[in-house]
């Protein structure tokens, strides 16, 4: 069975069951063949042909007596067949006979004789179609015959494409029509009706993943959000011309790749050659590609899986003792030292966070948004073909880079700013304290341990984001300078940065939930929140503790506060 997987709309089964009607009644008065078949002999060739079953009466009105009446109108095929005359009418060749072209082909040119035609299901039938349409589209027709999918059609392959697998047969549109299945928008539907059919792929032994690969790929991913200027499957395969990647003539051939991708992508492929486009998960994908994922899959659970537990334990353990010391506001109940008021975030660094804040989202948002386009949270940013995401994304890179930027140079130029950053170095102590925390909070120490004001929890925050700050820009510059970088460098870069770009992003996100939104506002001991980041002054009040360590402050800072000690 060839895969010829369109769906019928509500129109066509309508259609269909109407000419079911009608074809049923005309066919009950097949019988009567035989008057006419004293004076005509085409029955013979009629019995051989689709029509068989249809009585010369039905077709031929007002014949039964003899001599005819003059001026009976020829049979018209819309009498029994009104979907395909309405499909017709709607299609190019419909429209352009009647605009008076007579050039384009009507129900017989394609069919042949009522009396002789064919069942347009027979492989007789399939098998011709590209001469049929080839009597007026040489051109295409030639070049189809030297296609792979030419060549398996020629040699009785009944699941490779004719003509009408891709266009149609009786409404085929323009290809520059929206609706047309060969159109830019729906060309991966058309390659996917067979290409994405396990069945089809595994008989012919091609390369069951190449929709699924496709999809994942930027290209793909662009195109779902109607995207018009990204390849699709014909942009590199070509189309009428199709050919596999081992013959040199394919527009895929190794050799042949830079000019196709050139066409799009200046200059790529120039220096090395292009690599595997499929790239397909776990199959046959490039060892750097395989440990990216590796790593992240590995790190991602890991850090998350700890954060999780920290905090959660943490949670758990300020709950009970709220519960046991009876009032919820307990925490707020600590002193403010004496002269200096718990000040944590400078203006300067206020700002700079606020900016932060800003971007960091809007990159969330537009970024996951091209990965999931189907999703309620980013549809609405897929109008006008997407191309909204990806200037949004690239005014918050810009915003966030520049603050990025802004926040190095000022550490070089402010010495208080410097001096206040200084509280986030990591010390030995920040090590002692964290496994001292997290073994309270998952009840393996039964003692609350101190923590620095600066302590791992704001450090590991800080770093953390330094860190996935310099991953993300450099991969997501590299991205953006796709052109340079295919020009210039293996594509497998490329691969690589889109990777650590989306699983970098998927980390960050996670812990920024997990363990930012955990300390400035879950946590019991500043909910609702933190509003440090508003005013400057935390709502952690400084608890008088006695199991606090001692205080190793060496540099007093002006209007900020140095490292105190929170019991918490
Ligand atoms: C007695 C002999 C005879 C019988 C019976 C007969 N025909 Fe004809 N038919 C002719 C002749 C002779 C012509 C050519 C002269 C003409 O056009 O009148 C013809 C012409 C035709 C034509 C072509 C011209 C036109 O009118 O469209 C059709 C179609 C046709 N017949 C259909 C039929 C059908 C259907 C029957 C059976 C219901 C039938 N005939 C029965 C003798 C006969
Ligand atoms: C499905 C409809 C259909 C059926 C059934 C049918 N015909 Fe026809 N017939 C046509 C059409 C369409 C034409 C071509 C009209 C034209 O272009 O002049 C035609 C033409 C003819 C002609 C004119 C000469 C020719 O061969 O072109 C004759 C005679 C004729 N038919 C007889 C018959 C007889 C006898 C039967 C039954 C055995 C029959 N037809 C069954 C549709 C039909
Ligand atoms: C009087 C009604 C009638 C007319 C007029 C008629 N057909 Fe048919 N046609 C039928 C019937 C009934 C069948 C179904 C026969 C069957 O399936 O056994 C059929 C079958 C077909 C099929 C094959 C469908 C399939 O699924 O295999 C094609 C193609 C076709 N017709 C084309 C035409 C064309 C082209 C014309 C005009 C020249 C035409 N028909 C005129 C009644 C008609
Ligand atoms: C450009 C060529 C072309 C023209 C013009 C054309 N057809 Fe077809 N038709 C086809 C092809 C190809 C198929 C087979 C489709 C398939 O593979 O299922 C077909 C199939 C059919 C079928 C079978 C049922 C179906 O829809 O698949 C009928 C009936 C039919 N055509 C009737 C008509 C009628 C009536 C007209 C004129 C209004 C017409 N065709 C014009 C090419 C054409
Ligand atoms: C594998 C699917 C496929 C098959 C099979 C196919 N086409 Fe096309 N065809 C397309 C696509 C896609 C386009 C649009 C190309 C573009 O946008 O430039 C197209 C465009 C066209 C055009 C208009 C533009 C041009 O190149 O002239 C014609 C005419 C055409 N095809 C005819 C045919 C004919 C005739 C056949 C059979 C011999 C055929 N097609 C087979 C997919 C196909
Ligand atoms: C008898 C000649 C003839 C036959 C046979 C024919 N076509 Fe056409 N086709 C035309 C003409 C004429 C036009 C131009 C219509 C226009 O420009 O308005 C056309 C237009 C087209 C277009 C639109 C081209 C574009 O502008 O994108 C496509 C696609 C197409 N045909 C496909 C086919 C397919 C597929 C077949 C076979 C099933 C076929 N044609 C059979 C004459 C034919
Ligand atoms: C109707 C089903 C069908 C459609 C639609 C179709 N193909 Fe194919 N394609 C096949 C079959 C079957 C083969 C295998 C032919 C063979 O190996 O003899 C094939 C082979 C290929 C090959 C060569 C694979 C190889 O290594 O031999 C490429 C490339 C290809 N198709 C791309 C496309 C693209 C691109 C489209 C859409 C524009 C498309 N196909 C549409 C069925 C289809
Ligand atoms: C950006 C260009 C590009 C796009 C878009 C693309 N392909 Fe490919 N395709 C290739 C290249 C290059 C190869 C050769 C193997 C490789 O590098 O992965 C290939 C291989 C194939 C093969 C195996 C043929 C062979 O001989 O290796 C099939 C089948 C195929 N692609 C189908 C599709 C389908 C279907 C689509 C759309 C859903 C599509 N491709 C989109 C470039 C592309
Ligand atoms: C029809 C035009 C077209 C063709 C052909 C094309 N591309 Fe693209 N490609 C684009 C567009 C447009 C973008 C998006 C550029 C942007 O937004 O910066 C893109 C983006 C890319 C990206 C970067 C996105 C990412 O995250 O990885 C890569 C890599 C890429 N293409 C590779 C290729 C390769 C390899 C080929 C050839 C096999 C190819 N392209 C063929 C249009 C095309």
């Amino acid at each position: 069975m060839p895969f010829r997987g369109r769906v019928p709309g509500a129109g066509a089964v309508v259609a269909g069951l109407l000419t079911w009607v009608v074809l049923a009644s005309v066919t009950a008065s097949a019988a009567d063949n035989s008057a006419c078949a004293a004076c005509h002999d085409q029955g013979a060739k009629l019995e051989k042909s689709a029509h068989a079953s249809v009585a010369c009466a039905s077709c031929h009105l007002k014949h039964d007596g003899y001599p005819h009446p003059a001026n009976v109108p020829k049979p018209a095929c819309s009498q029994c067949h009104q979907g395909q005359e309405t499909d017709y009418e709607r299609g190019v060749h419909g429209q352009a006979v009647k605009h008076g072209n007579a050039a384009a082909p009507g129900c017989d040119l394609c069919h042949g004789a009522a009396h002789e035609l064919l069942r347009p299901k027979s492989a007789e039938f399939q098998a011709k179609v590209p001469e049929t349409c080839g009597m007026c589209h040489s051109d295409v027709a030639a070049q189809f015959q030297n296609s792979v999918h030419g060549k398996a059609l020629a040699k009785g392959i009944m699941d490779a494409p004719v003509c009408t697998d891709c266009h149609g047969e009786h409404s085929i549109l323009a290809a520059s029509n929206e609706a047309s299945p060969v159109h830019g928008d729906h060309v991966r539907e058309t390659c996917a009706n067979c290409h994405g059919n396990v069945q089809l792929s595994r008989r012919f032994g091609l390369p069951a993943d190449r929709v699924v690969s496709f999809d994942a790929s930027f290209h793909g991913l662009a195109a779902k959000a109607g995207n018009q200027t990204v390849a699709n499957c014909a942009s590199c395969h070509g189309v009428h011309n199709i050919l596999p990647s081992s013959d040199p003539r394919s527009t895929i051939y190794p050799k042949n790749l830079a000019a196709t991708c050139g066409k799009c992508h200046q200059g790529a492929g120039k220096r090395f050659a292009i690599s595997q486009v499929h790239v397909a998960e776990g199959r046959a994908e490039a060892a750097p590609l395989r440990w990216v994922r590796q790593f992240y899959l590995l790190v991602i659970p890991l850090t998350i899986g700890l954060m999780l537990l920290h905090n959660g334990g943490d949670w758990l353990r300020k709950l009970f003792r709220m519960r046991g010391d009876g009032a919820a506001a307990r925490f707020r109940d600590g002193f403010e030292a004496p002269g200096t008021p718990n000040v944590r975030m400078l203006r300067f660094e206020r700002i700079q966070h606020g900016l932060l804040v800003l971007s960091f989202f809007t990159l969330v948002w537009t970024g996951f948004a091209l990965k999931y386009p189907d999703q309620w949270w980013a549809r609405s940013l897929m109008f006008r073909e997407g191309s909204l995401r990806g200037v949004v994304h690239r005014v918050a890179a810009v915003v966030f880079m520049a603050v990025t930027l802004a926040h190095g140079l000022s550490l070089v130029v402010d010495r208080r700013l410097r001096l206040h950053w200084k509280h986030l170095i990591p010390t030995v102590r920040d090590g002692r304290e964290a496994l001292a925390n997290f073994a309270y909070n998952v009840g393996i120490r039964s003692a609350p341990p101190g923590r620095s004001a600066h302590s791992y929890i704001e450090k590991a925050e800080y770093w953390a984001v330094v860190w996935g700050a310099m991953v993300m820009i450099l991969t997501g510059l590299l991205l953006w300078g796709n052109n340079l970088m295919l020009a210039m460098f293996p594509k497998v870069w490329l691969d690589v940065a889109t990777s650590v770009h989306f699983y970098e992003a998927v980390l960050a996100t996670l812990a920024i939930v997990v363990w930012h939104f955990y300390t400035v506002i879950f946590d019991p001991e500043v909910y609702p929140m933190d509003t440090a980041w508003l005013t400057g002054v935390s709502v952690k009040k400084i608890q008088p503790s006695p199991s606090a360590p001692e205080l190793p402050e060496t540099e007093p800072v002006p209007a900020a506060t140095g490292d105190r000690i929170i019991s918490s």
